[in-house]
C-alpha cells in the first residue's frame, strides 16, 4: 500500500457510506481513490454517477488491485460474507457493521490472525469518538475496572427530547429515522440491541471478553412513558440507556439496561444524538468520551480515520484478549467471564401484577400503585430480567436505580 494514493471500494452507499464519501472527499492528508461501490437497489437514484457503482460483489472481491474493502451494508449474513471473503482475499477491511462484528466476533478474530490482515472497525461504535482504538492503545497496560455509555444516538435522542421538549414517544422517533440517526429497523435501537452489540465490542476492547449478543442482557426504552420522564424529573434524575461492562472479581457484569442518573453522572450532561463512554481505570481514575453517536459524517469521519489507518499498517493486537484467552487456558467461555449472578435495585413499571410474574424480585423497597401508574422499586435477581430480552410481548419498563 503507498501512502500517496490507496484504492478503496465500498460496500453500501446509505447513511453511513455517503458521510463517508464526503468526508473523504473534504480530507486533504489522506489521499484514496474510490474504486468501485458496490449496492443493492438497481433503481435507486444516487448523488453521484452511474459508472461509481457496481450490483455485483465480485467486481470487487475478484480485484487484486485493491488497498482496502470499506463494508457498510445492513444485511448481516451479507456483511459476514463480503468481509470474510475480502480477508480470505488477503485484503484489509473497515466495517462499521456492529451486529455483524459483534455476532461473527470470534470467526472474524481467527480469520485476521489466519490470514494476517487487518480488520478495524472504530465507526461501529461511539459514532465519531475514537474509543475502540483508545480502549486498543491508550489502555492496552492500565487496569480498567469499568466502561459505561451511552452508545445509541437514536434512544438518546428520544429521551432528550421527550423530557425536555416534552415530545411524544412516536414522533420523536419518527425524526430519529429521518435524520439517518436509526436503524432500518428501529425495534434494534430502542430495545437496546443496538447498544447491545456495541457494548460486545468494547468489552473485547476494554477487558478481553468476548461475548455473545444472546449471552448479555438487553432492556430497552421501547415501553416507556411519561410516567417514567416525570418519576425522573421530579428526583432530579435523567434516564439514560447504558451499556455497561465492569470487572467484578475474575468475571464481568456485561449488560444494557435503561438507568436513572444524578446531575452529578458524566452521562446526564449528555444529550439528543451524542453518546458519551466513561472509562475508569486503577490509576488514570474516570475519563469521558463524547462526540455525535449516530448520522452520516460523524460515523463516516470514524470510518475515514480506519482507512486512514490502514495506510500506516495499524491493527488491533488484541493484547487483552489474548491475556484473558491464557489466564483461562482453555476454559474461556461466557460461564468463566460473565457475573449474572447478584440482585440488581431497579424501577419497574407495570401495568398488571402478573407481568412481575418471571421476575425474581426478592425485596420490595418502595411500591406506588394508582388507577393510572403502577411501579415498584425492588432487588431484582439479575438472571430473572433475561426473561424481558427482546420481549416484545411485555409491555413493562424497568430502569436501574442507582
Ligand atoms: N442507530 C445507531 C444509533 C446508528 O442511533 O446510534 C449509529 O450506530
Amino acid at each position: 500500500m503507498s501512502n500517496d494514493k490507496i484504492s478503496v471500494a465500498l460496500f453500501g452507499f446509505g447513511c453511513v457510506g455517503q458521510g463517508l464519501y464526503d468526508v473523504l472527499n473534504h480530507s486533504e492528508v489522506l489521499q484514496a481513490n474510490i474504486a468501485k461501490i458496490c449496492v443493492k437497489d438497481r433503481n435507486k437514484e444516487r448523488k453521484i454517477g452511474a459508472e461509481n457503482f457496481t450490483f455485483e460483489k465480485n467486481d470487487i472481491l475478484n480485484r487484486k488491485d485493491l488497498d482496502v474493502v470499506v463494508e457498510m451494508i445492513n444485511d448481516t449474513k451479507e456483511a459476514f460474507e463480503i468481509v470474510s471473503t475480502a480477508m480470505k482475499n488477503g485484503i484489509n477491511v473497515v466495517s462499521a457493521s456492529k451486529k455483524m462484528l459483534a455476532e461473527y466476533f470470534e470467526e472474524l478474530y481467527k480469520l485476521q490472525e489466519e490470514n494476517k490482515v487487518a480488520l478495524i472497525y472504530e465507526g461501529s461504535a461511539g459514532g465519531s469518538i475514537p474509543i475502540i482504538r483508545t480502549l486498543e492503545e491508550y489502555y492496552d497496560n492500565e487496569l480498567l475496572s469499568s466502561i459505561r455509555g451511552i452508545l445509541n444516538g437514536t434512544t438518546n435522542y428520544i429521551l432528550t427530547r421527550m423530557e425536555l421538549e416534552s415530545k411524544d414517544y412516536g414522533d420523536v422517533l419518527k425524526d430519529a429515522q429521518e435524520s439517518g440517526f436509526a436503524e432500518i429497523d428501529p425495534w434494534l435501537d430502542v430495545a437496546g440491541f443496538d447498544t447491545l452489540y456495541k457494548t460486545c465490542l468494547l468489552a473485547v476492547h476494554a477487558f478481553g471478553v468476548v461475548l455473545k449478543p444472546d449471552q448479555v442482557l438487553n432492556l430497552g426504552i421501547q415501553n416507556i412513558s411519561f410516567d417514567d420522564i416525570r418519576y425522573a424529573r421530579e428526583k432530579g434524575l435523567r434516564i439514560k440507556l447504558i451499556g455497561s461492562a465492569a470487572k467484578q472479581g475474575d468475571k464481568y457484569r456485561v449488560f444494557v439496561m435503561p438507568r436513572f442518573v444524578n446531575k452529578e453522572d458524566e452521562l446526564y450532561k449528555i444529550l439528543y444524538e451524542y453518546n458519551g463512554v466513561e472509562v475508569e481505570g486503577a490509576f488514570s481514575c474516570k475519563q469521558t468520551f463524547t462526540g455525535k453517536g449516530a448520522g452520516s459524517h460523524p460515523t463516516g469521519s470514524a470510518v475515514l480515520s480506519d482507512i486512514s489507518a490502514l495506510t500506516y499498517r495499524y491493527k488491533y493486537a488484541y493484547k487483552k484478549l489474548k491475556k484473558q484467552r491464557a489466564r483461562l487456558n482453555g476454559n474461556y467461555n461466557a460461564e468463566n467471564l460473565l457475573d449474572t449472578d447478584f440482585a440488581i435495585k431497579v424501577y419497574i413499571r407495570y401495568t398488571d401484577k402478573k407481568e412481575l410474574d418471571a421476575l425474581d424480585i426478592r425485596n420490595v423497597v418502595e411500591e406506588y400503585r394508582s388507577p393510572g401508574v403502577n411501579f415498584i422499586i425492588a432487588e431484582v435477581g439479575f438472571k430473572s430480567l433475561y426473561a424481558l430480552k427482546g420481549n416484545r410481548e411485555s409491555k413493562v419498563f424497568v430502569c436501574a436505580v442507582e
